[in-house]
């Protein structure tokens, strides 16, 4: 068959929205009175929003069918069974319970085996998961892998565990004080970097040995397998259903968030097949979420869930996707943005701290960027740097971040490569004034969760006040 070298959006657009156009007035005092904080902008006001690629994909016509046939019955509803078959399918475990959401499944995991003195393993924990972990008394400790740490240089494989750090950290702790390993694939917290097989199965042998349950954090367990089958020696002929069922089958358990790679505006679910676990957790369900077919869902979001898994296995999708996510970046990079390399799956990351040198981390270099995309474009990213880890010293001043990161994450099925190019085009023109970008400061800021609430000005321009010449009368 002849290779067309096009890769195009295998789906065509039935339903539309249109997009915020707003003059560059209108932005500059949209973003004042947002206080420099782009969750306090309106939708209706951002042109191309990259703030997220969680509950914003575009559903398929089969899914708003389903959200029409959904079955709203309290108990047993013939929408959850579809969701149960098509989830025990997909993983192989046994014990489904679905959540509102992925961080209500990892706060009822984290009730089960969190607590005092007890560490959870992960490659990176998501934001939301180690706050779970960490409520709950815990401490969530990453591992990854050093070429993980070093933005600049390509590796296959950056989302991977450091199993030589995992084996020292299970010596020094204990491995009885070790309840989880989580595997988040892919790596959301590091550039949405893929884990191999070969290090899905040497963490799990680790964790077999000492008898530590592993669980998969899979909201992108389909742009994981993708990579696999592109990256990985063994995989390129095989399906990817078949890559994620060989994913699910290193793990005891999955949590997921469906507002990812099940293409839904809303849900999630835990499995797994310890009964005993499961049992419990159905306990805390009744109590927060909701009865054991629906755990906080309507019969029709179960339906578009359990619809959306199918379709996030479609090779042309997945291809389509992983291509579009990198002609971004290659876009990116033509014009000397620097970003995380490779480019990730759902998205480009890119780095601030290099992009804008002459910007210290207590003003804020990638919260600074995330302004001037929305004010130049209209575009909206999010923050990942001093802002959003929020750390402070005892005076209250902010302690920078390891990284200085501008998330561009791109929802699924919803623009075009038209809109990317105009994101390019923006980063153009914002790179060759990159000089008089100015820094931030704060103005108020919350001591939890900072970046959702604080507010910040421009930095002040420091006016030179020159003494005046005396003047001799003579
Ligand atoms: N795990 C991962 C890897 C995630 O990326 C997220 C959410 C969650 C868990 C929590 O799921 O939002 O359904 O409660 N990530 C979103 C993001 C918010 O923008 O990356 P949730």
């Amino acid at each position: 068959m002849w290779k067309w070298k096009t890769i195009i959006e295998p789906f065509r657009i039935k339903s539309v929205e249109p997009l915020g156009f707003t003059t560059d007035a209108e932005r500059a005092l949209v973003l004042k009175q947002a206080h420099y904080n782009l969750f306090n902008i309106k939708a209706d006001k951002i042109m191309v929003d990259l703030l997220t690629d969680s509950g914003t994909g575009a559903m398929s016509a089969m899914q708003w069918g389903g959200i029409m046939t959904g079955d709203e019955s309290y108990a047993g509803a013939r929408s959850y069974h579809n969701f149960e078959d098509t989830i025990k399918d997909l993983t192989g475990y046994q014990e489904v319970i679905p959540v509102h959401q992925g961080r209500a499944g990892e706060k009822i995991l984290m009730s089960l085996i969190g607590g005092k003195g007890k560490y959870v393993v992960s490659n990176s924990h998501f934001d939301t998961t180690r706050a779970n972990v960490e409520s709950s008394g815990a401490t969530a400790v990453d591992l990854p892998v050093k070429s993980g740490l070093d933005f600049d240089k390509p590796a296959p494989f950056k989302g991977n565990m450091d199993i030589d750090a995992l084996n020292k950290f299970i010596k020094k702790t204990g491995a009885k004080n070790i309840p989880l390993c989580i595997m988040t694939v892919t790596n959301n917290s590091l550039g949405g970097q893929p884990v191999s097989m070969e290090n899905l199965k040497a963490a799990q042998s680790v964790c077999r040995k000492h008898n530590i349950p592993m669980f998969l954090d899979c909201a992108r367990f389909a742009e994981n397998a993708y990579f696999i089958k592109l990256r990985e020696k063994g995989f390129s002929k095989m399906p990817i259903k078949k890559i994620a069922q060989e994913m699910f089958d290193t793990a005891d358990g999955a949590i997921m968030s469906a507002k990812k790679d099940a293409f839904a505006n809303i849900g999630g679910f835990i499995a797994m097949n310890n009964a005993g676990w499961s049992e419990k957790a159905r306990q805390i369900l009744i109590l927060t979420e909701g009865f054991r077919t629906y755990g906080g869902l309507a019969g029709r979001d179960l339906e578009a869930i359990a619809i959306g898994l199918k379709e996030i296995l479609d090779e042309k999708y997945l291809q389509y996707r992983i291509s579009s996510t990198e002609y971004l970046g290659n876009g990116l990079l033509k014009c000397g943005i620097p970003i995380i390399r490779p480019t990730g799956g759902h998205g480009v990351y890119v780095n601030a701290k290099k992009f804008l040198p002459h910007i210290k981390a207590k003003n804020f270099p990638a919260q600074s960027l995330a302004c001037q995309l929305y004010l130049i474009g209209g575009i909206r990213t999010v923050e990942i740097g001093t802002l959003m880890f929020g750390r402070r010293d005892k005076k209250g001043d902010f302690l920078p971040a390891d990284m200085e990161l501008v998330r561009l994450a791109i929802p699924r099925r919803v623009y075009t490569q038209s809109h990317i190019d105009y994101v390019i085009e923006v980063f153009k023109k914002i790179a060759k004034h990159k000089k008089d970008i100015k820094g931030l400061e704060i103005v108020q800021a919350p001591k939890v969760l900072t970046h959702f609430t604080a507010k910040l000005k421009p930095m002040e321009q420091k006016i030179e006040i020159r003494k005046p010449k005396a003047v001799s009368c003579k």
